[in-house]
């Protein structure tokens, strides 16, 4: 990748509204890297639609046909290595990683999490932050090691809660953001200023103990 443009691979399940963040952020000049390939699990992700009208190459790969979960992501790396991908973009994908993929992939593996971890890992985050009565609540990008949204953390958005919220449109204004701070993420990674060493993040030289946290109303 020394001095050529990063290129990137973007794996989703569904709707793709992150994926169509990065569509519109390399379009209009604010995001630099190449959109190489967009791979999903599953074959009615509305995501696939967002990639082909962007003419980026585009693959499904259903996790059925394949009898375990090596193989499938033996598949996926098959199609990654095709298009010599540098960076791996984990959005909305909703299959757990097999070790032998996360190792092959270490450090160059981002996903996007709609809490702010390491609190509410797993599902259902914001009908949890509702309950717990939280004041804050947020999403974060990380790294992928093979711990469940577990990786070294990088980038937080978060927002003030107020008394009158319910899920649903928490989770549109959690997606907002993240529609803000992933590129902004996978910027840092594609002009080299962001990189994984010895199981932390680092940025521009210095290990992150804890994220860059950017606030929003
Ligand atoms: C995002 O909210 C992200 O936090 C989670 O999955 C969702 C994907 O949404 N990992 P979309 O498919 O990008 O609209």
């Amino acid at each position: 990748m020394s001095n050529s443009r990063c290129r990137a691979a973007i794996l989703i399940s569904g709707s793709g509204s992150n994926l169509q963040s990065f569509i519109d952020q390399v379009a209009d000049g604010r995001l630099d890297l190449d959109l190489a390939i967009v791979i999903s699990n599953r074959p009615d992700a509305f995501g696939l639609q967002r990639a082909a009208k962007a003419n980026i190459t585009n693959v499904c790969i259903e996790h059925a046909a394949f009898a375990d979960r090596e193989s499938f992501d033996r598949e996926i790396a098959n199609e990654l290595d095709k298009q010599s991908v540098d960076l791996l973009i984990l959005a909305g994908f909703m299959r757990i990683l097999s070790p032998w993929f996360v190792k092959h992939y270490e450090g160059r593996i981002l996903n996007i999490h709609p809490a702010l971890l390491p609190a509410y890992p797993g599902l259902d985050t914001h009908q949890r932050v509702l309950d717990a009565g939280d004041s804050w609540h947020g999403s974060t990008v990380h790294f992928v090691t093979e711990e469940l949204d577990g990786g070294p953390l990088i980038l937080q958005g978060r927002l003030p809660l107020t008394a009158d919220q319910n899920a649903k449109d928490l989770a549109a204004r959690v997606q907002a953001i993240e529609h803000q701070i992933y590129p902004q993420a996978a910027n840092l990674f594609a002009n080299g200023e962001l990189r994984f060493h010895n199981g932390k993040a680092v940025l521009g030289g210095t290990t992150l103990n804890a994220p860059i946290r950017r606030d929003f109303e």
